[in-house]
Formats: structure tokens, C-alpha cells, sequence
């Protein structure tokens, strides 16, 4: 065997991210009897600090072996009723997958095309909920950050229009690419199915559907019809208070969340938050400013914190760059989806990473592009990124120490 990749492989995809050591090392344990008396010292803290990532404080959190597509399913059969009426929009590749599910499950989908680039519009859906006079519109979706874009939705505008259209459907949102790195606040937004999994902001292998359900969405489990087995609410809630799983757990997962959740709140969520931030801006400083290149996004509502899709001129092709970096600079580089297969190449920059990181994705993309006939400045990237981040990373060191003498 030759060795292909000397040195660190760099991972920028949007999920699964890089792993730290501390959760790698976390995972590395010997089998545990999964019904030993101890377990409950795990799960039960487990299950509230999940919760305090969600910043939820009446909901109930459930731990599949799955992924994000499998808690998509919990939330929607645990939930709904056959031929039931559900409001999705699509503008990407996951949110069209989960509108997709709806109608393979058998509920009444009215799914309504956004232009890939932007999201879910407020305004739209409080029109659409007035019309609803019949109050038949069950669940309203938001894909929080539709990964395949670089597109992030507003929940608390949604929230607000649902509250304007004093409607009472339930509020599902999707924020597999969102949640542990771009603000989440479950019980201000009033979000009654959010869904995630193990592998972008919580930094952990792929593997696990983790997911917060509020109390009204455990009011509208018990009337609700379609089919369940696996992925039943009602099996895990009568273990999971005891602190046991209706079947084999996964230990080593559990014992790697904990550490995540560790790590999150050891950094202080708003600091992750705000580091997403200072890194997207990066990467958008370098896209815009210094290649002169567009977004997939198309205003800065949209923005995304956690992924950049960049469009390529018309003319060249984004699977070269892409295959470039990884054979030539052993960078892996998100594929544009379907629609934009061919137009966009996704920088994924989530979970455990920090500016010179993030910089090495930036020059690995360049020098891929240049390679690639496109015509992008040597150098222009990351010195439009890094000249943002010199001056951003002294602006929030500072708010950062004001704040903990006002702590203190
Ligand atoms: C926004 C979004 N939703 C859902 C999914 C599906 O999640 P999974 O691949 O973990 O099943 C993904 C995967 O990337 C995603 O980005």
C-alpha cells in the first residue's frame, strides 16, 4: 500500500466534521453492560445537558441509533396522523428529502418551491396559516440550514408568524447542520420537533438521531396514528426515565455526547456561536472579497454559519476543483447536490475548527480553482480572510474579557 495522504487530511466537509481527541478518547472503552446499575450516572445528566444545548427546559430528549434522517422519521410518525396536512419549503437538497419523506409517509404535503439560495419566508407562511381557516395545516418545517446552499432560515421569524397567524400547528425544525454551532433556542422559538444528529456541530462520528421534542409535541404523540416501531417515542419514554434504552444502546456514543457537551458548554455555547460566526465571515471575506466570486446565498439574511457554497463561473466546472483538492491537496471539499451538482463546491466549516484551520480549506480551494482554469488571485483568499479575522478575533477577545470581569 502507498501512503496517499502524508500529513493531516483536511476534512471541510459540511458533516461529519473533525473528531477531537477528548471524544475520540472518550469513545475508546471496553464493553459496558448496557443494564448495570451505573447506567443512569450516564444517561440521566446526559439527557439535561443535550437539553441545555438545545436551550430547552420543558422538552424531552430522545437518543437514537440512527442519523438525521432517522429522527426526521421519529419526529414525523410519532406525531402525525395518515393524510394529515404539513407546510415545507424546498430550496435545497435536505429540505427536499424531508418534504420528500412527508409524502412517502403518507401525509398531505403542500411543499412549496423556494429558489435554491434562499430559505423559509416568514411572511409567506403567516399568509399561507390566516388562509388556514379550518386550522388543517399540522406541522409547519423549517430546514434551519439547508446544507446543500449554504442557506440559513430564520426560526424565530417563523415563530413570529405563526404567533401573528394565531394558528396552532406544531413547529418542526431540521437543524442537523445547525444545532451546537449556530444559535438554537427551542423553548423561546417555541420549536416543538428539532432534530439533529451526531456528526457536524456535535463533532461526533455519524450514528446517532438526536433530537428535542417539546410537551405539546408529546400532547400530539398520543392521538397520533401513523405506524411506529423502532423509532417510537413511546418505548424509549418508559426506559429512558430510569435511565435505560427499550434496546441495545450504543454506550461509547453516549459516553462521546457527554464529552461534546462537555467541550460545548467548557467554551460557553455563545462562544462556539460566535466562533461559527467569525469563521463564516472569514470565508465569505475571502469568497467575495478576494476571489470575486458569488455565494449560493443570496443576501446576507441567508447567510450560513456553518457552510459556504460557492458558485464557479459558468463555464468551469466544480467536480474538478473538488477532485483536485482532495487528489492533489488532500482536502476534502463539499460537492454541489443535484441541482447545483457541477456549479457550486461547498466549504463545510462546523464543529471543531478554528481560523487557521479554516485557512487551509481557503488556500486548498484556491490553488484547486487556479488549477481548475478559474481565475482567482494566488494568495487573495486568505489574505481577505485573515485580515477580518486578525482584527474580529481582537474585537470579540475583547467583549469576551469584559464580560467575564462583569461575571466576575
Ligand atoms: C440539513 C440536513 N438535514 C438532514 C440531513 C440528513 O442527515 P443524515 O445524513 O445524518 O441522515 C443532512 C445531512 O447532511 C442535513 O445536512
Amino acid at each position: 500500500m502507498t501512503r496517499k495522504h502524508p500529513g493531516r487530511f483536511h476534512i471541510f466537509i459540511p458533516g461529519p466534521t473533525n473528531i477531537p481527541e477528548r471524544i475520540l478518547n472518550a469513545m475508546h472503552i471496553s464493553s459496558e453492560d448496557q443494564r448495570n446499575p451505573e447506567i443512569p450516572e450516564l444517561t440521566l445528566p446526559l439527557y439535561n445537558d443535550v437539553k441545555k444545548v438545545f436551550k430547552s427546559e420543558t422538552g424531552q430528549v430522545f437518543l437514537f441509533p440512527g442519523s438525521g434522517t432517522g429522527a426526521w422519521e421519529s419526529a414525523i410518525i410519532n406525531t402525525m396522523s395518515p393524510n394529515e396536512k404539513v407546510l415545507i419549503y424546498r430550496y435545497g437538497q435536505f429540505s427536499h428529502l424531508w418534504a420528500d419523506m412527508f409524502e412517502r409517509l403518507g401525509l398531505d404535503a403542500q411543499i412549496i418551491d423556494r429558489e435554491w439560495g434562499t430559505g423559509t419566508p416568514p411572511e409567506d407562511i403567516e399568509k399561507i396559516l390566516k388562509e388556514d381557516v379550518n386550522k388543517e395545516i399540522k406541522v409547519v418545517c423549517v430546514t434551519q440550514n439547508e446544507t446543500a446552499t449554504g442557506v440559513t432560515s430564520h426560526v424565530e421569524d417563523v415563530r413570529a408568524a405563526i404567533d401573528a397567524a394565531n394558528h396552532p400547528a406544531l413547529l418542526f425544525v431540521d437543524g442537523v447542520s445547525s444545532i451546537a454551532s449556530i444559535d438554537f433556542k427551542m423553548e423561546e422559538w417555541k420549536v416543538d420537533c428539532a432534530i439533529s444528529g451526531s456528526q457536524k456541530g456535535f463533532m461526533l462520528p455519524s450514528g446517532m438521531a438526536i433530537m428535542c421534542v417539546s410537551q405539546k409535541a408529546l400532547e400530539a404523540h398520543k392521538s397520533a396514528k401513523l405506524k411506529r416501531c423502532y423509532y417510537s417515542w413511546e418505548d424509549q419514554i418508559a426506559t429512558n426515565k430510569d435511565g435505560y434504552f427499550p434496546y441495545t444502546p450504543q454506550i461509547p456514543m453516549l459516553r462521546a455526547l457527554q464529552e461534546s457537551c462537555n467541550m460545548l458548554f467548557e467554551e460557553g455555547l455563545e462562544n462556539v456561536f460566535k466562533r461559527h460566526h467569525r469563521i463564516a465571515e472569514g470565508v465569505r471575506k475571502a469568497v467575495i472579497e478576494g476571489w470575486g466570486l458569488k455565494l449560493c446565498a443570496q443576501d446576507e439574511y441567508w447567510h450560513s454559519d456553518t457552510v459556504t457554497a460557492i458558485v464557479v463561473p459558468e463555464d468551469k466546472d466544480a467536480k474538478e476543483v473538488i477532485s483536485t483538492a482532495f487528489n492533489k491537496y488532500h482536502l476534502s471539499l463539499g460537492a454541489g447536490l443535484t441541482k447545483v451538482a457541477g456549479k457550486v463546491f461547498r466549504i463545510g466549516h462546523l464543529g471543531d475548527l478554528n481560523e487557521l484551520q479554516a485557512s487551509a480549506a481557503i488556500n486548498g480551494a484556491e490553488m484547486a480553482m487556479i488549477d481548475s482554469g478559474i481565475n482567482v488571485q494566488p494568495g487573495s483568499g486568505v489574505s481577505a480572510a485573515s485580515e477580518y479575522w486578525r482584527k474580529a478575533l481582537d474585537k470579540d477577545a475583547k467583549i469576551q474579557s469584559i464580560g467575564n470581569k462583569e461575571v466576575a
